[in-house]
């Protein structure tokens, strides 16, 4: 794994948005696995100035999101779906028609599990996959258990992400309780995937992915068996 540490967030967002923007420019039909959660704010702030001022554009990029609340409607400003038309899509020049986002909405849970694997599947492989960290070592939303899933899948959110999530909701009793997300084996079939990581609570997530093991007690440590993973963190969560 590649490590890169910088300063600050600002520092850690803009390496992101340039190997990103280095992508685009080296094939415009990129196909890019997007994140939700507060860290790669910074970096589509970045890509969002970069695309205005005309040095990348989204027209012919395909994208496809790790993971969205479930059930959860569209509309509501704490979907994932609202998240990334706030934070992205509807700044930059994509073609809506190339997004793609689990539906929250859908009435079968498995039935859309089944439909967004398949879509991945079908498409061409996911060239840069950006992920977050939990504080607990989650990725999308693939939490530590004994067991973790390969695939898409429907899952319980832990007490640990249901807290940290829940500044972003009115109350605790506001956060949904389960998801859907890709799984691990989905997200390691992306050719290049960029980790952010900042502040100090994601310290421990951060040593437990560098310390080389890996457990499904941290699940982003599965990392460790993919062959082209970009660590992109500042000080504050580096050991
Ligand atoms: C959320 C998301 C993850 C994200 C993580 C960290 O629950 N499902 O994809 O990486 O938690 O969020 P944040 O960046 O806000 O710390």
């Amino acid at each position: 794994m590649r490590v890169i540490v910088c300063k600050d967030y600002e520092e850690m967002s803009k390496k992101a948005a340039d190997i990103v923007a280095g992508q685009l420019a080296m094939n415009p039909k990129s196909v890019l696995g997007l994140a939700t959660g507060s860290t790669p704010v910074g970096t589509y702030k970045e890509l969002i100035n970069r695309c205005k001022d005309g040095t990348i554009s989204f027209k012919d990029v395909t994208t496809f999101n790790l993971d969205e609340y479930y059930p959860i409607k569209k509309s509501n400003s704490q979907s994932y779906d609202y998240f990334m038309n706030d934070n992205l899509f509807n700044h930059v020049d994509i073609d809506k028609a190339n997004v793609n986002i689990p539906n929250g909405e859908a009435a079968d849970a498995a039935e859309e599990c089944k439909r967004y694997e398949a879509k991945i599947a079908s498409s061409p492989q996911v060239d840069i996959q950006i992920l977050g960290i939990g504080q607990n070592g989650h990725i999308a939303f693939n939490e530590p258990e004994e067991e973790l899933y390969s695939e898409t899948h429907l899952t319980g959110l832990t007490d640990n992400t249901i807290e940290a999530n829940a500044r972003f909701f009115e109350k605790k009793e506001d956060v949904p309780t389960t998801a859907l997300t890709m799984g691990i084996g989905t997200i390691m079939k992306a050719k290049k995937i960029i980790i952010l990581a900042n502040g100090a609570a994601k310290k421990d997530a951060v040593a437990a992915l560098l310390s080389g093991k890996i457990t499904t007690a941290s699940p982003a440590t599965m990392l460790n068996c993919h062959n082209d993973v970009v660590l992109i963190c500042d000080e504050a969560a580096y050991n």
